[in-house]
């Protein structure tokens, strides 16, 4: 018999130990102090592009994370745009569900991530009904990640998803961003 997976979903995780994530923390909620925060999905939280200042040294080893992710993934391409931006979730603080259509590739760094600060949800990209048990046993329509410190978290940007609301008492400090893939 043959079996086929059809229209799969890849999500690529790897943990990178070669970033600074005290320096980038610092970084961070330095930058913060200047800026206000835009709305997009957050809840309470704060995020605002760093995009200007991807190719400092601070993020040189961050940015080369997103370029060795890329290229494990089936996507091909010359020109690599990458567009990311610093997110602080407090307590209470979530961000509700969204994609990110117009990119290819999406992601998520995190740099400072206190337990029980929030999990990123995804979900079920398929738009039929798919509440059959049959079908819900492997892939329930929703399927959490609690992330840890140095994780990069990648999936394509039509993936809808969500950060649960912080538990914690202290910050939690990520780095989202979009990528670009131009053939
Ligand atoms: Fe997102």
């Amino acid at each position: 018999m043959n079996i086929s997976q059809l229209w799969p979903t890849y999500m690529y995780m790897e943990t990178f130990t070669d970033i600074d994530n005290e320096k980038i923390s610092e970084w961070i909620l330095n930058y913060k102090k200047n800026t206000e925060t835009r709305n997009a999905s957050n809840q309470g939280g704060w995020q605002e592009s760093i995009s200007d200042y991807q190719d400092e040294p601070i993020f040189k080893n961050f940015i080369e994370a997103i370029l060795q992710t890329i290229r494990v993934t089936k996507l091909k391409g010359e020109k690599v745009t990458i567009h990311s931006w610093a997110n602080i979730n407090e307590k209470g603080n979530w961000n509700f569900i969204h994609d990110h259509v117009g990119s290819d590739l999406s992601g998520v760094y995190y740099v400072k991530v206190p337990k029980n600060s929030g999990e990123i949800v995804f979900f079920d990209p398929r738009t039929i009904d798919t509440a059959n048990s049959a079908f819900q046993e492997d892939h329930p329509k929703s399927m959490g990640v609690e992330p840890a410190e140095g994780n990069l978290i990648m999936f394509p940007s039509y993936l809808e998803h969500m950060v649960t609301p912080s538990e914690s008492d202290e910050t939690r400090i990520t780095i989202a961003f979009n990528v670009c893939v131009d053939s």
